[in-house]
């Protein structure tokens, strides 16, 4: 296989100098994207940070480490090595050789499957764009450069396959990438959780731990795809994101560690006066993050994903290690409704019709790991407060339950009372000021935030105390 090439404008391991045309149109787009992450991208300004950048894409050693410059950091294109015999696992072309080119009938099906996908990257770095004024420690503020540049990677991942298969609309559609912003009234990014704020250090744990979790279950299913190219951009990408993920929950278990100690030091739940995030308070964001991140899977049912696993264009979770046929077309599924009596209840359906739900199902049992890590943690400290994930009718926007209220323990409430009570349940005006008020940097080598512990580990070997980041 072919490593990467780092004497290139553009670092890559796809033999880009070999398609002469490709490699201008992506060479004009490079200056857009740099001009994008200026102005988008990271706000502080910093002198070089500890990152690491994708150099192979081998089992060994494909991240190498070292202090560059954000603006100079090496995007580039990396796919995970073709697999010559590989052939489609399910549906409809099952058995087939996979695609190298994208068949004319799913092109479009294709090309909004990708530009869905590259929406989000972006749209994340924009998010977090003013977090580094806050950072809790230099560690924490390289973790978050770190997931950003990676984000404008994935970015330039998507790009690449809408350049190099999918023509003038594909180059079309890879500005449109850089035009739409997170927030924005007139353009806003695809996706409804995409457009929230992301206005402190609590929230950003909790969308690495949520959100970037979607992300990593919406490229399993793409890892499946028939179309090889974007297969094996994705599972590339899925290397990368598992870092998000892990900045997500130590970052929250680092969060609940630092509460607990205060708890206990000055016993009471009350924390807050102590320079500490209540737990009641973490239970909040915990709240409002899983629940816009499981409108992400969109509705319980959808005939358009069914038709999408049948031509072979996303999988499931997975895909290959389920005990059926891989075809669905005699299966069925249970999946959420709200009954004809008004109540929450489930009815069976075609399989293949609620693939979202499935998928959205192997996400939840993720996600009850971290809240099982977490509780361990207040346990351990023989405190009886425990995190848990809310009902899945909590808070929607999306499906089944958008028209609804429910309380987290899942039971149907009135909109009135629902305005009454939410407090209770989603972060107030309150909860979010006390947690920007302890939102101060600290830059000083080996000093941690008073509202956080430190990791028990540095970045590659470093200790906690290593100069991650240096400042001009
Ligand atoms: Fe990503
Ligand atoms: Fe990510």
């Amino acid at each position: 296989m072919t490593a990467a090439d780092y004497t290139e404008k553009i670092p890559n391991n796809v033999d880009l100098r070999e398609d002469r045309r490709l490699q201008r149109a992506l060479e004009s787009w490079q200056p857009n994207f740099l001009h994008w992450w200026e102005s988008m991208g990271p706000a502080l300004s910093t002198q070089d940070v500890y990152l690491r950048t994708a150099v192979n894409v081998g089992r060994d050693g494909w991240a190498h480490f070292d202090h560059v410059a954000m603006k100079d950091y090496r995007w580039g294109i990396f796919l995970a090595e073709r697999d010559r015999d590989r052939r489609v696992a399910f549906g409809a072309h099952k058995g087939e050789p996979v695609w190298q080119k994208v068949p004319g009938e799913y092109r479009a099906d294709l090309q909004r499957l990708i530009v869905i996908q590259g929406d989000t990257e972006p749209a994340s770095v924009e998010q977090q764009r003013n977090l580094g004024a806050t950072a809790p420690s230099l560690y924490d503020l390289r973790n978050l450069f770190q997931v950003n540049a990676e984000e404008g990677r994935h970015l330039w991942a998507m790009v690449y396959l809408l350049h190099a298969y999918f023509g003038r609309e594909g180059r079309e559609e890879a500005q449109e990438l850089l035009r739409r912003n997170s927030g924005s009234v007139e353009s806003p990014r695809i996706l409804g959780a995409f457009n929230e704020e992301t206005p402190d250090w609590l929230s950003f744990f909790m969308f690495t731990y949520f959100t970037d979790r979607d992300g990593k279950y919406q490229l399993g299913t793409l890892k499946e795809s028939a179309f090889d190219p974007l297969s094996r951009t994705c599972e590339f990408m899925l290397k990368e994101e598992a870092h998000h993920m892990f900045v997500g929950t130590t970052g929250i278990d680092r969060v609940v560690e630092r509460s607990v100690q205060l708890m206990l030091e000055h016993d009471t739940d009350e924390i807050g006066p102590y320079g500490g995030i209540p737990v009641q308070v973490v239970q909040k964001y915990l709240n409002f993050h899983y629940s816009v991140s499981l409108d992400l899977f969109g509705s319980e049912t959808s005939t358009n994903v069914g038709n999408y696993f049948t031509a072979g264009l996303k999988g499931r979770w997975s895909e290959e290690r389920r005990a059926d046929d891989h075809r669905l077309t005699g299966d069925a599924i249970l999946v959420d409704v709200v009954t004809d009596d008004g109540r929450l209840g489930q009815t069976e359906v075609a399989a293949l019709v609620g693939l979202n739900t499935d998928l959205r199902r192997e996400y939840i049992g993720d996600c009850q790991n971290g809240v099982n890590r977490w509780n361990k943690i207040l346990e351990s400290a023989g405190l009886s407060q425990r995190l848990r994930l809310p009902h899945v009718a909590f808070n929607r926007k999306v499906g089944a339950f958008a028209s609804i209220e429910a309380t987290p323990d899942g039971e149907r409430i009135p909109a009135g009372e629902w305005d009454r009570r939410k407090g209770a349940w989603l972060p107030t005006d309150l909860d979010k000021t006390h947690v920007r008020s302890l939102m101060r940097p600290v830059y000083e080598r080996g000093k941690i935030a008073a509202w956080i512990a430190p990791p028990r580990q540095g970045i590659n070997g470093k200790p906690f105390d290593y100069d991650y980041v240096h400042f001009a």
